[in-house]
């Protein structure tokens, strides 16, 4: 999904690797990325590559950099260090290598160093190591880019707001369908259909690591921010979401009223049980509570197959899908699932299940 995100805002040589997907471009698709990608979590700029052994390569690798070329030394770093299959022992010292070999390299320069800051860099420099190999790479986004501003309050168990986006990409719903979310929570499903859309660029509210850059241009970031705009609409969409608890209902649309979407949105207090279809057809779409003491799952395991009957007794004619980490409540439905997904949300590994709903389709397992 997210590479077909990348070409269609004209990065080049896109390639999905492990856990991420490469590209390459200039600037202004650095910028366009941040400020478009609805479903990255970061837009790493990697600044070298080399083969490594000790812990004095990496140091070397760091410091070989023109460090003072790129922010200036009155930025505060971080040095984050993911390791996999690496032989050095502890990442914490590659991470104090590296931000040694940055402070020498600014010290050169101009005999002073920036300071690190834990919680809140100006810039982020990221370490990727294999058995071999070692990344640096420059952090263009800051904070994360699922942040995307409007979220006032979490509520319970919010989903990651790129990874909504994510799943609204797999259920293949386009804008002019119905999308129906029965348990919608702080409504980050709701929130990311009513922006896409509505065509809001994600990144519009909020700021970013590359704007610290020296060679940050502000003219063009402005131009993209105003084009981004300029291609909004206020046109009319059939998203709707519900749920049983009333301060649920009071995030999300404290949520949509910070997003400057409320109007795109409707929200009803209702119990899932008694959801009627609003339409012949359409997208259903929902993360249901799941349980972590033994008497919340003992509860929900009499809900999920009562969900499920709602479904097939009422909903004919509509795609359902629902994300859980629970594969055993999942199961409880009742209905025989088209296709299941493995999605990570977080550490957490999850299955989106779809379910299409025919009339009399038969229950299974
Ligand atoms: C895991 S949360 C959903 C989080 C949501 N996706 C978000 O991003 O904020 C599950 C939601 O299901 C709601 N819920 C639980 N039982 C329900 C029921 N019987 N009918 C409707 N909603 C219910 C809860 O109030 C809760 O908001």
């Amino acid at each position: 999904m997210l590479a077909k995100e990348l070409v269609a805002l004209k990065a080049d040589n896109v390639l999905p690797t492990d856990g991420g997907v490469a590209f390459s471009g200039s600037m202004l698709t650095m910028m366009q990325a941040n400020l478009h990608s609805r479903i990255a979590s970061r837009v790493l700029w990697k600044l070298v590559e080399k083969a490594y052994r000790s812990e004095d390569d990496i140091f070397r690798m760091a410091r070989d950099l023109e460090w003072p070329e790129l922010f200036a030394v009155e930025n505060t770093i971080k040095v984050n260090v993911t390791a996999v299959k690496s032989p050095l022992r502890s990442p914490e010292f590659v991470g104090l290598k590296v931000k040694d070999g940055i402070c020498d390299r600014f010290r050169l320069k101009s005999g002073a160093r920036p300071s690190v800051d834990t919680r809140e860099p100006d810039m982020r420099i990221h370490v990727f190591l294999t058995d071999r190999m070692a990344t640096l790479y420059l952090d263009t986004s800051g904070e994360a880019l699922f942040k995307r501003g409007y979220r006032q309050d979490a509520g319970e168990a919010p989903l990651r707001e790129n990874l909504a986006a994510g799943i609204l990409g797999l259920t293949g719903w386009q804008p002019e369908q119905v999308l129906y979310d029965p348990m919608c929570g702080s409504g980050t499903f709701l929130i990311e259909a009513a922006m896409i859309a509505r065509k809001i660029a994600p990144g519009l509210r909020r700021s970013f690591a590359f704007q610290q850059f020296k060679m940050h241009s502000d003219e063009a970031w402005q131009k993209l921010r105003s084009e981004a705009r300029a291609s909004e609409n206020n046109a009319m969409f059939a998203i709707h979401g519900s749920d049983v608890s009333s301060t649920a209902l009071a995030h999300a649309l404290e949520n949509l009223e910070t997003a400057g979407i409320a109007d795109t949105v409707s929200l009803k207090q209702l119990n899932v049980l008694d959801a009627k279809p609003i339409a012949d057809a359409g997208i259903w779409l929902c993360n249901p509570p799941y349980g972590v003491r033994l008497d919340e799952k003992e509860k929900l395991a009499l809900l999920y197959p009562q969900w499920g009957d709602v479904l097939k007794q009422r909903f004919a004619g509509w795609h359902a899908y629902f994300l859980t980490g629970d594969l055993d409540l999942a199961k409880k439905i009742g209905l025989k699932a088209s296709k299941r997904t493995v999605l990570f949300n977080g550490a957490l590994e999850c299955r989106l299940f779809e379910y299409e709903l025919r009339a009399g389709s038969m229950r299974g397992g």
